[in-house]
């Protein structure tokens, strides 16, 4: 009866240790001779083995007892310690109840079960482990767990039967068909002990159950939703593929977690590793008939998995035992084991081989009310816990700015099986690529690796652009809001919702430091960042991250945004490592981004650059895109938070599986003001990051460049540079307002096209504002005029704002629009007659006029009817006034709704008297002929328009339009598609800057714009 290989009858060996018990049946595999017995019997803690040595004994005298076994030699080795067998018993009572401690062992009716009661309706959970304080979680030591009673005849009382399974063997309950329900209860009983006692989340069941489907344990229901059990697998096949996984589990634990240092997962704990591989439980609520290698995969889990966490619960019928040898496994006993044996077809008889000689009954099972709210608990509290990342706090360094970039920068972002994951980015991995399905938590492990590297690193040591192509507002926080000044001191670009076109910007702008980081290099002779820091002390050479969440949508669709991005990404991602410039892209997908495919090899030469990979829970195809071919790792993530981070292009042999922290609030409330406290320390002047937000109206009030010239006040038109123009906010990093200039040239005249109302209203009066905010009291007179009746309220508002500001205006309707042009031209011609004196200062020696024109088509008809003598009509005096009027200090700003009626209005040959243009949903193709034969790619969005100005020499820029006077309007639409969070004030909402620039230092002569050469403005 020993498992000893002397075999039956011989003398009694040294007490056995779990996984090797002196089973009967287990003689076959229990070979105390094998290194995996061996190194499972050097785990097992001192007092489990001392609780099996009692087993042990009690064993032999049940043997004894039964008579059945042999010669006094088995007497001296059991009776050595001189225990009679009272107190033998007694004694394996003792300890199992001290291995079978708390909800291991406590009968079903026991108070210990009490608190998962009222747990259902929100009292507090059962266990401490299950409570999921996190000494209890780590410190948990799985014991014995009761199951039933060992008779012993003559005793009084029966011996309280535990059994070793986590960290101990398998189990292997045969029972006929008649007493399967036994079987079944008794697995159900220990699976909720087991549930209860082990810190949620740390144990995980596979179960396979092909007769009742899973209805055996349907109590544990809840817990599949919370990834603790899988789902009930039915089919062989299924059975076959968790085998598999099951067995690269093993696996990976065997090779990466023992690594021949340790025999077993709890050996290692116990030397201080911390331990974060689950407990696996195979429950086989049937015996597989499998073929030959699944067969050998399972024997394979039972003899290895104890080692690393991994269990086999088997209900096997006796004549599986029997089963022919047809190459099908059938229930043999199982490596490891402790079996479990119904005795007779009916009746309550056990034997265990633990006491083998002796019957058991099994306690009965856990009334059902218990397994449901054990399993609602336990989900609800695994549920927690994984949503409970590991803060964000534990990270952080303890002192700001300490680290210095010359060599990379490295940021830990989680916890991993040895502690805490650092990503770099240096000379071997320049680029990181991460990817996630929708929710997986990739912004929000951007957002863990923005803060950690703001606190290590100085905004002298690295610099960051930051877009987000999403329509969310994560990165808002980096930007000054209304509610909270704080801006990230690191950050040059807040990009939100950004556009396509602000993205490539973005990249252009990058692209241009690479060139200059080049020039600045050869100067010095130096080949890398490193080089130029040690060469060049003068300046600061920070480090750059570019951090673009959800990049592809920059790539769709291939249109020339996309292309000219991805030559942009390829550009630095092939050369970034030399300048210290790297790229941090974050997906969704990566597979279908044409732009990549399209052009042969662009995906590889961009993402071959990418030694860097984080793929949270995703599909397997895109595993396999985001990591390599052959890596399906971050299809088989189950929970928010975990990723698997390779640093070796994707290869499979790099992974490493990491459970990433969330930046919490507690931990940002310090760490904000720290950093702003830091900067401001450090830096006299800090200047904010430009923010762009996509979908966010583009307000005049409260745009830096429209408060410099209310700054610079009236007189910049006096004598000064030619008042400025504006319409809009550019969409790249030029300065924050666009326009043209209004100078005394031919041509120097505005006209805004399209059908949109909001928009052309929007820029017209933000166009007549801004020229207003540079002339002196009386040094402007604006005549507008509503061709259209629709557009007289949006006058009457730009007459009350300019009124009130000290200009001179008039306002008239339809019906005065002839009269007022006449006028005009009158007026153009009365300037030219006077020979433009120079005397009172004003250039061209008069004060400006501007002819604003609401719908200026509207008024054709009145304008083609006669002016004056002859055939001179109304349109022969706006053409005059167009031509002639900007010489003499006469402007027009006028909108039509399409560029053929302007273009009918001017007449034939006067199409160069409008030289800039602005035009919002004006298809490309109309445009063609008066952006003088360009391509007109842009404009037609929601809230854009492209601005064309002749004189500029440039080509027809993007801009988001100024919102109209009347934002009422513009703000709700503006505010229609944020989320909550945004409405909450991220970006400012309805009176809000929504777009918000820092001023430049010396507007306007652009000396703060980060590209040289770029005007403030296109006039
Ligand atoms: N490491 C984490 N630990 C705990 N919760 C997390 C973690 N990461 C993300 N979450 C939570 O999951 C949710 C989704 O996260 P996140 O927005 O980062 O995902 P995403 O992959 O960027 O999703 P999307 O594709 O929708 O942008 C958030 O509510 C967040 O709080
Ligand atoms: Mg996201």
């Amino acid at each position: 009866m020993a498992a000893a290989p002397g075999g039956q009858g011989s003398a009694r060996p040294a007490p056995a240790p779990v996984g090797a018990p002196s089973a009967r049946g287990a003689g076959r595999f229990a070979v105390s001779g094998s290194r995996r017995s061996r190194a499972l019997a050097v785990a097992v803690q001192s007092s489990l083995a001392a609780a099996l040595a009692v087993a042990d004994r009690l064993d032999a005298h049940a043997d004894r007892l039964a008579g059945m076994s042999g010669g006094p030699g088995d007497d001296a080795a059991l009776d050595g310690a001189a225990m009679g067998p009272g107190s033998v018993f007694a004694r394996a009572t003792e300890l199992v109840h001290a291995q079978a401690a708390g909800l291991a062992g406590a009968g079903w009716g026991a108070p210990a079960w009490a608190g998962f009661g009222p747990a259902a309706d929100g009292g507090a959970p059962g266990g401490a482990a299950v409570a999921g304080d996190s000494a209890a979680r780590a410190s948990y030591r799985p014991g014995l767990w009761r199951v039933g009673r060992v008779l012993v005849p003559g005793a009084a009382r029966a011996v309280p039967l535990a059994l070793p399974l986590l960290d101990g063997g398998n189990l292997r309950v045969t029972a006929p068909r008649e007493r399967r329900a036994q079987a079944v209860d008794l697995v159900r009983g220990l699976l909720t002990r087991v549930l209860a006692a082990v810190p949620a989340g740390r144990v995980e069941l596979t179960v396979y159950d092909p007769f009742e489907l899973g209805a055996g344990i349907a109590g544990l229901a809840p817990l599949r939703a919370a990834g603790v059990v899988g789902p009930t697998l039915t089919a062989r096949t299924a059975l076959e593929g968790a085998l598999a996984e099951l067995s690269g589990h093993v696996g990976r634990i065997t090779v990466d977690r023992l690594g021949g240092s340790f025999a077993n997962l709890r050996e290692r704990e116990e030397a201080g590793l911390p331990r974060s591989e689950p407990w696996r439980l195979l429950v086989l609520l049937a015996w597989p008939s499998l073929p030959d290698e699944s067969a050998r995969a399972l024997l394979g889990l039972a003899a290895q998995g104890p080692s690393c966490g991994l269990h086999v619960i088997a209900v096997t019928e006796p004549d599986a035992l029997d089963a022919p040898p047809t190459g099908r496994a059938a229930a043999g006993p199982l490596p490891n084991e402790v079996a479990l044996t119904a005795v007779g077809e009916t009746g309550d008889r056990w034997r265990c081989s633990l006491a083998a000689g002796l019957d058991a009954v099994l306690d009965g099972p856990p009334p059902a009310e218990l397994v449901a709210a054990v399993a609602s608990t336990v989900a609800g509290v695994a549920t927690a816990a994984a949503a409970r990342a590991p803060g964000l706090a534990a990270l952080l360094p303890d002192g700001l700015w300490e680290f210095d970039s010359a060599a990379g920068i490295a940021v830990p972002v989680g916890f991993g099986a040895d502690g805490p994951c650092t990503l770099g980015f240096d000379d071997d991995t320049v680029h990181a690529l991460v990817g996630g399905q929708a929710g997986a938590g990739k912004s929000t492990l951007l957002l863990t690796m923005i803060y950690g590297l703001a606190a290590r690193y100085g905004p002298d040591q690295l610099r960051m652009h930051l877009l987000d192509f999403k329509e969310g507002l994560e990165f808002a926080q980096f930007g000054p809001r209304e509610a909270d000044p704080f801006f990230l001191p690191h950050a040059d670009t807040v990009g939100m919702d950004s556009d396509r076109e602000f993205g490539v910007a973005v990249l252009r702008h990058v692209r241009a430091e690479m060139s200059r980081r080049a020039v600045a290099m050869r100067a010095v002779g130096a080949r890398d960042l490193r080089g130029l820091r040690a060469n060049d002390r003068a300046s600061s050479w920070p480090r750059v991250l570019v951090v673009i969440d959800e990049f592809q949508v920059m790539l769709t669709p291939l249109d020339p945004v996309a292309r000219e991005a991805v030559a942009h990404l390829e550009a630095i991602a092939r050369q970034g490592r030399a300048y210290g410039i790297h790229l941090l892209l974050a997906s969704q997908t990566l597979s279908g981004i044409d732009a990549l495919d399209a052009t042969a090899g662009k995906r590889g030469s961009i993402f071959g650059q990418f030694a860097l990979r984080v793929a949270l829970r995703t599909s397997i195809s895109e595993s396999r895109v985001l990591l390599s071919t052959n890596n399906e790792a971050a299809g088989a993530l189950s929970g928010v938070g975990q990723a698997v981070v390779n640093r070796r292009n994707g290869h499979p042999a790099g992974n490493e599986l990491v459970r990433v922290a969330r930046p919490d609030p507690d931990t940002l409330a310090t760490l904000r003001p720290r950093l702003a406290k830091a900067l401001a320390a450090t830096v006299d002047a800090p200047r904010p990051p430009r923010v762009f937000v996509g979908h966010a109206p583009a307000l005049l009030d409260g745009n830096p460049a429209f408060a410099e010239l209310r700054q610079l006040g009236p007189g910049t038109a006096a004598g000064g540079p030619d008042p400025l123009v504006f319409v809009g906010v550019p969409l790249d990093l030029a300065p924050p307002a666009v326009g043209m200039r209004l100078s005394a040239q031919p041509g120097r005249n505005l006209a805004v096209l399209g059908p949109l109302r909001r928009e052309a209203i929007g820029m017209l009066q933000a166009a007549v504002r801004s020229v207003a905010a540079q002339c002196p009291p009386g040094g402007l007179r604006v005549d507008l005029v509503t061709a259209g009746h629709a557009e007289r309220g949006a006058a009457d508002d730009l007459a009350a704002v300019l009124r009130a500001a000290g200009t001179a205006v008039t306002v008239t309707g339809t019906t005065g629009l002839a009269g007022v042009v006449t006028e005009t031209a009158a007026e153009v011609t009365r300037r030219e007659g006077t020979g433009g004196g120079d005397q009172d200062g004003h250039r061209g020696g008069f004060p400006l006029r501007l002819l604003v024109l609401f719908a200026a088509d509207a008024g054709r008809a009145a304008l083609e009817a006669p002016s004056g003598a002859g055939r001179r009509t109304g349109l022969d005096d706006l053409r005059q006034v167009t031509r002639r009027g900007p010489a003499v200090r006469v402007h027009v700003i006028g909108w039509w709704r399409g560029p053929s009626r302007l273009l009918d209005d001017l007449g034939p040959g006067h199409r160069d008297d409008f030289a800039a243009w602005v035009a919002a949903g004006v298809a490309g193709g109309d445009l063609f002929a008066l952006a003088g034969h360009r391509t007109v790619a842009a404009g037609t969005a929601t809230n854009r328009a492209v601005l064309f100005d002749r004189h500029a020499h440039g080509e027809p820029r993007t801009l988001v339009p100024f919102a109209p006077l009347d934002a009422g309007l513009d703000a709700a639409d503006g505010e229609a598609g944020l989320p909550a969070a945004g409405r909450a004030g991220a970006v400012g909402g309805r009176a809000g800057q929504a777009t918000r620039w820092p001023a430049p230092p010396s507007w306007p002569d652009g000396a703060g714009a980060p590209e040289p050469g770029r005007s403030p403005t296109s006039g």
